[in-house]
């Protein structure tokens, strides 16, 4: 059965250029639109711009122009900015917009008419950058602590929402939907807020002080308290009240927010939403959103990206350096959702390399070479089945699963990472099947059928699956393979043996993602950190070091030629004239009994205390022998601030378990 999915971002305020924090808000919203367009699903999907309110009044007026030829200007820039990040929103709303302005008016007449709007006197401290009275308790010296500015006692006449009127309602709804607020933190926070007596909301301003918002429909006095105004977009997006949109979406209405406004979208929002409902005759909860998304909050180096720090990550510039998709990736693939993650281009480029580059670029291009090598690029038939083959495409049917799951629950790092498990699994399916040896042995051709045709398969099934994160590399791919455009081809149908159709001949693969010189971008980010920390810098002047040349990059084959294996130390003992030195005797789980394995750790460990002990064992290393033993093997450890530790799983697993 074909469902709505009605997903929104925050509109953002006008006041400031697009940053990584609104760039991060915005693909993440894609990334679920576009899953689930590939479930089938009806989708829409909103952004937009906030541009009423002090804040905006004020930008405005320090650059000496009209609030809306300023709003226009920057509303635009979101605009542009998203197409080059591959953002498929259907609609892109401004507070501006003349049927917002109505349906805002239309709301706050019903919430009127129905009686929970009021008016009332109000004194109290106003910050003008929250745009809201703070409580005595919020103020630290005086000063509001968000903006580190002093607020202003206004004492004035205002209409008042009757939030606290619903306090008990939403707790109710709270707990009777215990995922109406995730990931369950927020939700947390949120009871906690609600167990203090909620007040009524004041909702207008008076012109005296801002004429830049909606005028009250019942008092031309006043204009709209920016919040009240700005809330509504999901509303007036889809064209509030009249069908079709509102029908088919409003029901399916996820929101998705950062952790800075939760306040207004936990608590003001729901609240805004029963009044309307029940001045409408509606039950209660009739116009709740199903969820509310909480993220967290990206910080660059030097904590909370800012203007005044200097940090602020422009989206488009690295789009352009490292590619729309690349960012897009590591967006979603660093920040557990919910929680705050640090943002360093330095890691981007790690993440490139590693991910990209090495696994998903590696698989793409060495499986498609082979194909074309050894098979013309003619993509095999399903021949006779063989048992390791048939494995991994199993595996890919169950992270089409877990995938699934995971992106539902907006858990998009986990999503992930389950298709670079398969990625993984089918580099290393590689390197055991060895096709190059195959392709030699004539005997061998329905094998290596089998091994290239799963391994083709799996390219499908990863084109599709990385969709919503990497819509363009999804492309790339699925051009190459000759498949249909990745969205149209939809989950259910990844189980299905040929994605890829048997018999189509495929040319030699595309580099989809060229290696990133690591050192270069190293020495760039140095560069750009001296350079922001020079003003710091006053007494002592760091002694200019020249960094290490990074150890040089090596293939995925490379590192498979190591063999690393667990053993368990069923001996330890000195070994005479060497006070560095241990023999111990370690089980690799061989036939021909314990290894002889010299380890150069007598000064960080008594014997007794390995005796028992996994460890971790290059079991393919020549043998050598020092101080007269023979040592057959190299055990791993970690080095570092003078410690040296040996590498143990943390669970004990069979003597001569592979470690990869
Ligand atoms: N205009 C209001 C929202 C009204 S919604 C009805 C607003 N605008 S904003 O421009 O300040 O955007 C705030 C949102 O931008 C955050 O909730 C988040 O989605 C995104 N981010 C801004 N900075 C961020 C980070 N540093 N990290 C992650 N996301 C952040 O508030």
């Amino acid at each position: 059965m074909t469902q709505s999915f009605y997903i929104t971002t925050p509109i953002y305020y006008v006041n400031a250029e697009p940053h990584l924090g609104h760039a991060y808000s915005t693909i993440v919203c894609d990334a679920a639109a576009r899953f689930h367009r590939l479930l089938g699903d009806e989708v829409r999907f909103q952004t937009g711009s906030d541009e009423h309110g002090d804040k905006i009044a004020e930008a405005a007026a320090r650059e000496g122009i009209a609030p809306q030829a300023y709003a226009d200007r920057v509303s635009r820039m979101f605009r542009d900015t998203w197409p080059p990040l591959n953002v498929s929103h259907d609609n892109f709303i401004r507070t501006t917009d003349p049927a917002h302005i109505a349906c805002v008016r239309l709301i706050l007449q019903k919430i009127y008419d129905a009686g929970d709007i009021y008016l009332g006197k109000y004194g109290g401290n106003y910050c003008v950058g929250c745009e809201r009275f703070l409580t005595d308790k919020e103020l630290v010296e005086g000063k509001c602590p968000d903006h580190d500015r002093p607020t202003q006692y206004i004492e004035e006449e205002n209409y008042f929402f009757r939030m606290g009127a619903y306090q008990q309602a939403l707790i109710a709804h709270i707990q009777e939907h215990p995922d109406f607020i995730r990931p369950e933190r927020y939700k947390n926070e949120v009871l906690s807020f609600l167990k203090e007596p909620l007040e009524d909301l004041c909702i207008s301003r008076p012109k005296t002080r801002l004429t830049w918002g909606i005028e009250l429909p019942f008092d031309g006095r006043f204009v709209t308290y920016v919040w009240f105004d700005a809330l509504i977009n999901y509303l007036s997006g889809l064209g509030y009240p009249d069908e079709p949109l509102m029908a088919q979406f409003w029901p399916a209405a996820q929101h998705l927010i950062a952790k800075d406004i939760l306040k207004p979208h936990g608590i003001y929002w729901p609240t805004m939403l029963m009044s309307l409902a029940q001045a409408e005759g509606k039950p209660r909860d009739a116009y709740l959103y199903q969820h509310l998304n909480v993220h967290g909050y990206w910080k660059t180096g030097q904590g909370k990206m800012s203007k005044s720090l200097g940090n602020v990550v422009a989206p488009l510039d690295l789009a352009r350096v490292y590619g729309a998709d690349a960012f897009r990736y590591f967006l979603l693939r660093d920040m557990a959702f919910g929680l705050d993650a640090s943002f360093s281009e330095e890691a981007l480029v790690e993440r490139y390399n590693a991910d990209l580059a090495n696994d998903l670029g590696n698989l793409f291009s060495r499986v498609l070479n082979m194909l074309f090598q050894y098979r013309q690029g003619v993509v095999p038939a399903p021949g006779e089945p063989q048992a390791d083959a048939q494995e991994l495409l199993a595996l890919a049917g169950r992270v089409t699963q877990a995938y699934a799951r995971q992106m539902e629950g907006f858990h998009f790092h986990l999503a992930l990472s389950e298709i670079w498990q398969l990625i993984g699994e089918a580099n290393r399916f590689v390197v055991k099947s060895e096709p190059w040896v195959l392709a030699k042995d004539p005997g061998q051709g329905a094998r290596l059928d089998a091994v290239l045709g799963a391994l083709v398969q799996v390219l499908g099934m990863v084109a599709v699956l990385i969709q919503p994160a990497m819509p363009q590399t999804a492309l790339a791919m699925a051009q190459h393979l000759k498949l249909e455009l990745p969205e149209l081809i939809g989950l259910d149908r990844l189980a299905s043996a040929d994605l890829v159709v048997p018999g189509t001949a495929l040319g030699k693969p595309p580099a989809l993602f060229p290696r990133i010189d690591t050192a270069k971008v190293k020495a760039k980010a140095e560069k750009a950190g001296a350079k922001a920390a020079q003003p710091a810098l006053k007494e002592k002047k760091p002694v200019a070091k020249e960094a290490p040349a990074p150890p040089a990059q090596i293939e995925y084959d490379d590192f498979a030629k190591v063999d690393l294996r667990l053993g368990t130390v069923l001996a330890a003992e000195k070994v005479g004239g060497a006070d560095r030195l241990l023999k111990l005797s370690i089980d690799l789980g061989e036939e021909t009994g314990p290894r002889t394995v010299v380890a150069g750790i007598a000064l960080h460990y008594a014997p007794e205390e390995l005796v028992g002990r996994q460890v971790v064992v290059v079991a393919n290393l020549k043998p050598v022998t020092l101080k007269g033993v023979e040592s057959r093997g190299m055990v791993l450890a970690a080095v570092g601030d003078d410690k040296v530790r040996v590498l143990s799983p943390d669970t004990l697993l069979p003597p001569g378990s592979k470690v990869r």
